[in-house]
């Protein structure tokens, strides 16, 4: 005999339409934010571990984004492999550097993307840290910290330097993402100072010290040469911690509170995402795009489906807008 159920949650999964029609979370090319790497020098190379992605020049910056347009997408996400390195970064706050001339020239083909710029020395330091770095022997040198120690607040100057530098070339969002303390405040107070009071910040404000930054490493050629981050990015263990850093940013004038990476904090995501009435972002990161594409090579998990599925995974937990490599593939997949 069939049983008296009063409550039969299938009722709404019998056909595609009912399942549509009570569907709570959907996925639009306008939610993705699509990374860009651009190389000062020399021609297009791949990128072996992000397939599908290449260091571009300059000059292709404009054709890809037009292309990126046509789908949908409405914001890039910029990085750079400057032409040379140095202790202070110094090619990150030059106007002919290679972000502000990849900057001009997708502004002058496709005015309305929106134009984020990383906001970060490691690309551009010759150690591979994210800013100015205590070593013995250079004028801000700290006997009282570890040789090597990222030095906090020198590192805020540079980098309100070189936001005003990319908001001039067109930057509409500074995205921060060193982990440096106090970074938000600099960069807004630098940007409002020099006229830029319209320049949107999205703050990398929970960035954990992740093993899922490896293809990035390689694609942005940006690899720290000795230690590692673990000093200004977020233990993998810290939700409490993860809260605070948020918060503090939110304070300090920040405009979109970011999550990185996605997958393996969805807790974080949402908990963010409970606290602040701010947009909330969330960076699927090169290590998590990786293994999709590593599995699915071998036919282990089905393309379009899985990464769909991960990505629906974090608009569910919270995050309105989602950086990931698989914004153009998406965006293709969603139109199709
Ligand atoms: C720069 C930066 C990194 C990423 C984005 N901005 C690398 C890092 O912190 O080492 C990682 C993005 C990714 O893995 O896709 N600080």
């Amino acid at each position: 005999m069939t049983e008296r159920l009063i409550e039969r949650p299938r009722r709404l999964r019998r056909t595609e339409a009912l399942r549509e029609l009570v569907r709570e979370t959907r996925l639009a090319p306008s939610d993705f934010i699509c990374p860009i790497f651009v190389r000062a020098e020399g021609e297009r190379r791949p990128i072996p571990s992000l397939p599908g992605h290449a260091q571009l020049p300059v000059a292709e910056v404009p054709a890809k984004a037009r292309e990126l347009w046509s789908l949908g997408i409405r914001a890039v996400i910029l990085f750079g492999i400057p032409a040379r390195k140095d202790p202070y970064g110094s090619e990150n706050k030059d106007p002919d550097g290679v972000v502000p001339r990849a900057l001009r020239a997708m502004k002058d083909a496709v005015p309305e993307m929106v134009a984020v710029s990383d906001m970060c020395f490691c690309e551009y330091t010759d150690h591979g840290h994210c800013g100015i770095v205590n070593r013995r022997g250079d004028p801000h040198y700290d006997p009282h910290l570890p040789e090597g120690y990222l030095l906090n607040d020198p590192t805020l100057e540079l980098l309100a330097q070189a936001s005003v530098v990319h908001a001039e070339a067109g930057a509409d969002v500074i995205a921060p993402s060193g982990m440096v303390d106090g970074m938000v405040a600099a960069i807004r107070r630098g940007l409002d100072e020099a006229g830029f009071a319209h320049t949107v910040v999205m703050s990398y404000a929970t960035k954990f010290a992740s093993h899922f930054y490896g293809p990035f490493r390689d694609a942005a050629e940006s690899p720290p040469r000795f230690g590692d981050r673990r000093g200004y990015q977020m233990d993998p263990a810290n939700r409490r911690e993860a809260l605070r850093e948020a918060l503090l940013d939110a304070r300090e004038g920040a405009d979109i509170l970011m999550v990185k990476p996605a997958l393996p904090y969805l807790d974080v995501i949402l908990e963010v995402r409970r606290h602040t009435r701010l947009p909330v972002a969330a960076y699927q990161v090169s290590g998590e795009y990786a293994m999709l594409r590593a599995a699915a090579d071998r036919g282990w998990v089905p393309l379009p489906d899985a990464a769909l599925e991960t990505l629906v995974a974090i608009r569910r937990a919270g995050a309105d807008l989602i950086l990931t490599y698989f914004a153009e593939e998406a965006a293709r997949w969603l139109l199709s």
